[in-house]
């Protein structure tokens, strides 16, 4: 470490965040595995999706009624497995029901709460527990300044992540820039020096890598650009714990370098996932028909999107179909590196454990 300004949460210096992965796919058993590991000096935290979670249960006929009880079973039964641990909650601005799944989650016992997929400038007043750490995930140096001059007047815990084009999800960055050629504006070393130096501006807010972080090598390379830490989402994906079913995990044991493209997404920004035949199709031009019974993000157009995010992720999380996001790495997830001896996947334990000797190394 250099001179970074630390996150610290419940007494630990957080050095790697699992970013949320929707929908389903980091909850409650994935989200308080991070959260419990208990490494020396390396402060982890998880972070639940809050995205469309009443999909994956019998929540009733309100959606966004429904999606608050969800969420809340959620952080609830995260936290009865991680007491102490340090875990988050992410909701998309892009949600319709933005401020209420806000308002509804930080009235739990939580450590964080970060937005991203839109301009989070009402997040701290959604927020009244001022223990709450707020996050916002930026794609750009233009943007975290935005964020910085929006939050300035807030006295409040902060951390920004910066979202590299890498990374699995929804993207920040446009169709152009995540097919074009790395350039300043799209490379993620220098949009975190620059954010790093905009946060310095305004309260020395930690500043967190993410998109590509792979190895403990990256790690240190994010902390060398200046970064507090890593956010890192696409290695927790073939690990024991992941919420996914086991055909999600085997997709990316699965995916070849070529098989990773970028998608455009009802949401409204393109998005990098696995091109599995349901996307070859929808490619091709082929609608998946669905009634729509809430419109769950703000951008989208329910009457012209060929298919429902929503529905065809969860059905991934599922393992009964759809689509599964993943970073542009998800292709180095090999069975020699994520089976166990017993052809199981490997504990999130495990994991930290070699991230960080890979970090030392
Ligand atoms: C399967 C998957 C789903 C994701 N879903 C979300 C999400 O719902 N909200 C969000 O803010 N980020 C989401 N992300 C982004 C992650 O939180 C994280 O920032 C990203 O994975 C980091 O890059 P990496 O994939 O290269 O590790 C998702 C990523 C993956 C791989």
């Amino acid at each position: 470490m250099n001179n970074q300004p630390e996150l610290i949460i419940r007494g630990k210096r957080i050095r790697i965040i699992q970013g949320a992965m929707g929908v389903g796919v980091s909850g409650p058993k994935l989200t308080s595995a991070v959260a419990n590991c208990d490494l020396d000096g390396w402060g982890t935290a998880g972070t639940l999706s809050g995205i469309g979670l009443s999909l994956l249960g019998d929540y009733g006929k309100h959606y966004a009624e429904g999606n608050r009880l969800a969420l809340l079973d959620a952080i609830k039964a995260t936290r009865e497995r991680s007491p102490n641990g340090v875990i988050g909650v992410n909701v998309m601005h892009a949600l319709t029901d933005y401020p209420g799944l806000v308002e509804f989650a930080s009235k739990e016992n939580i450590d964080f709460i970060v937005s991203g997929a839109g301009v989070p400038r009402d997040l701290p007043k959604l927020v009244e527990n001022p223990e709450i750490v707020l996050g916002t995930i930026v794609s750009s140096v233009r943007f975290a300044k935005t964020m910085c001059k929006a939050w300035a007047k807030y006295d409040r815990k902060k951390m920004i992540v910066v979202e590299g084009r890498k990374a699995g999800g929804h993207s920040g960055f446009s169709e152009e820039q995540l097919r074009g050629t790395e350039c300043d504006e799209t490379s993620l070393e220098s949009i975190v020096r620059g954010t790093v130096e905009v946060a310095k501006q305004f309260g020395n807010i930690p500043v967190f890598a993410a998109g590509g972080i792979y190895t403990g090598l990256n790690l240190r390379e994010a902390e060398s650009w200046g970064a507090s830490g890593v956010q890192m989402g696409t290695r927790f994906v073939p690990t024991d714990e992941c919420d996914a079913a086991d055909e999600f995990k085997w997709a990316y044991l699965n995916a070849k370098k070529e098989d990773i493209g970028v998608i455009k997404s009802p949401v409204g920004r393109p998005g990098i996932a696995i091109i599995n035949d349901v996307l070859r199709g929808v490619i091709d031009g082929k609608k998946i028909p669905f009634t729509c019974e809430y419109q769950c993000l703000k951008p989208c157009e329910p009457s012209e999107s060929p298919y429902c995010i929503a529905k065809e992720l969860v059905a991934a999380q599922q393992g009964t179909g759809g689509f599964q996001f993943a970073g542009t790495n998800a292709y180095r997830a090999t069975e020699e590196t994520c089976l166990d001896k017993n052809g199981d996947f490997i504990t999130v334990g495990t994991l930290l454990d070699t991230i960080i000797s890979e970090y030392n190394s």
